[in-house]
């Protein structure tokens, strides 16, 4: 007889940057044929049109007034470029600028505004009630989607996840200084569990998977594991 495998409609996945959140969502989503939705560019998509647009950062108040104005969405790479996602802004697709340095430096800010993040928590709840998505980020488990079918928390020692940005960085042909982005992230784990809404925590009943000794291909592998194992572990647990 042929066995189905009954798996998970929503999954959220949190943790650090660097953990392998993001390439492990991304593959795990392509093989199931689901959505990778990635939350973190939703808070850059904002920092992003808030320096574009000379926003302070010094005013959460004007932050959430943008974050509010636009609509945001995210769909499959549109253009088919091997890229994991298209970030639209009002329907321009803002993608390629969301990751930059000065959007890293500041979107921490952006993340910290309560404002924001109760604008934001609609849109992403939007987007994951479209079903067959894997969400990544830091309150997924938590905040977003408390009743996720499945949680995964990612995570790694902060020396690896120093080792992983360098190296990506390197790779795309970008100045890149270890230290500096160890400095760097050591300072957004800091900015993301210490601050007072929604800080990067491990949902009680989220899976926790350790990244540091494993490769990306073994880290999709686990996840793979979590995610077609959740029917049988649900039944027996
Ligand atoms: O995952 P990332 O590096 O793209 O995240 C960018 C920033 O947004 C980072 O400071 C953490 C924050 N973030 C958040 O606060 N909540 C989320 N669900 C996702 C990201």
């Amino acid at each position: 007889m042929e066995q189905h495998t009954i798996l998970p409609s929503t999954i959220a996945v949190d943790g650090p940057a660097g953990s392998g959140k993001s390439a492990v969502s991304f593959a795990v989503a392509q093989r199931l044929g689901y959505l990778f939705v990635d939350t973190g560019a939703f808070y850059r998509a904002v920092t992003f049109l808030a320096l574009e647009q000379n926003v302070s950062f010094d005013d959460p108040a004007a932050l959430a007034a943008l974050a509010r104005r636009v609509h945001f969405d995210m769909t499959p790479d549109l253009d088919n470029d091997g890229r994991q996602y298209t970030m639209l802004a009002d329907n321009r697709d803002i993608t390629p600028h969301i990751h930059s340095p000065a959007v890293d430096a500041y979107v921490s800010i952006t993340a910290a505004a309560a404002d924001v993040r109760a604008a934001l928590l609609d849109t992403q709840r939007r987007v994951a009630a479209r079903g067959r998505v894997i969400v990544a980020g830091r309150d997924i488990g938590t905040v977003v989607l408390p009743n996720a079918d499945l949680k995964i928390y990612l995570d790694a020692s902060l020396d690896k996840r120093a080792e992983r940005r360098y190296a990506q960085r390197v790779a795309k042909g970008e100045p890149a200084d270890l230290a500096a982005i160890r400095r760097g992230l050591a300072e957004r784990d800091t900015l993301d569990t210490q601050r007072d809404v929604a800080p990067l925590l491990r949902a009680s009943d989220a899976v926790y998977l350790d990244t540091t000794f494993l490769t990306l291909e073994q880290s999709i592998d686990a996840a793979m594991r979590i995610v077609l194992g959740w029917h049988t572990a649900r039944r027996s647990g």
